[in-house]
């Protein structure tokens, strides 16, 4: 567990959470698609629960881990590291969250606590975040926390019919993130 404030944890994923995120991706369906594919490929409660546990075995392997988002007891998104690469010495996050819990900062704070945690428990030196070009919100994330934009990366991932840009940000562990 990592706790972020008063109001807000990252609990690690676990099998009984299974409905609650079904639950939740079913009813911001249409807000989550619009910059993600798998909420395409992950509707039932089968899906969410082969996806949790794949990525419990990535936890103990330390290919990349998943959390809830829990605010004030309930869960109301995940930050993943969907990639953890020992090698390169670099994490990669990413992250959602239902609609009703945006403009909280809950992101912002997450995504603070997992570049940290990052850099004190994963023997990495960045943390890099691929956001589409056209998602604000996802940037100003990246943005609020002092990242430097590396670049911009066309034709990156398709998400529904449309072909996506990403622009690429990081954070280094000489960095001083707000
Ligand atoms: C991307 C996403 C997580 C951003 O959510 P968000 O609520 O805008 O981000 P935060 O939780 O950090 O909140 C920031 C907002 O809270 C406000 N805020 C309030 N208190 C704050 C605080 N203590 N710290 C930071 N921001 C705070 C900010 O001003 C900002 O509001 P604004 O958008 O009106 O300027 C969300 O839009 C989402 O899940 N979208 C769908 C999935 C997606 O796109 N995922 C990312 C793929 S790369």
């Amino acid at each position: 567990m990592i706790r972020i404030d008063q109001d807000t944890q990252l609990e690690p994923v676990a099998e009984e959470m299974a409905p609650v995120f079904q639950r939740l991706v079913s009813e911001n369906y249409a807000y989550l698609a619009e910059w993600l594919e798998w909420p395409r490929h992950c509707k039932t409660r089968e899906a969410f629960s082969d996806f949790i546990s794949a990525e419990r075995r990535r936890a103990q392997q330390a290919d990349g881990m998943s959390f809830a988002i829990i605010y004030r007891g309930l869960i109301v998104g995940m930050i993943s590291f969907n990639a953890i690469y020992a090698d390169l010495q670099r994490a990669d996050i990413g992250y959602w969250l239902i609609q009703s819990y945006q403009g909280l900062g809950i992101m912002t704070r997450a995504c603070q606590a997992m570049t940290e945690h990052a850099f004190a428990h994963l023997n990495v030196s960045k943390v890099q975040v691929s956001v589409a070009a056209e998602n604000l919100p996802s940037r100003a994330v990246c943005e609020r926390l002092g990242m430097q934009l590396e670049g911009v990366i066309s034709h990156r991932e398709k998400v529904g019919d449309r072909i996506l840009s990403h622009a690429v940000y990081a954070a280094f562990i000489r960095d001083n993130l707000v």
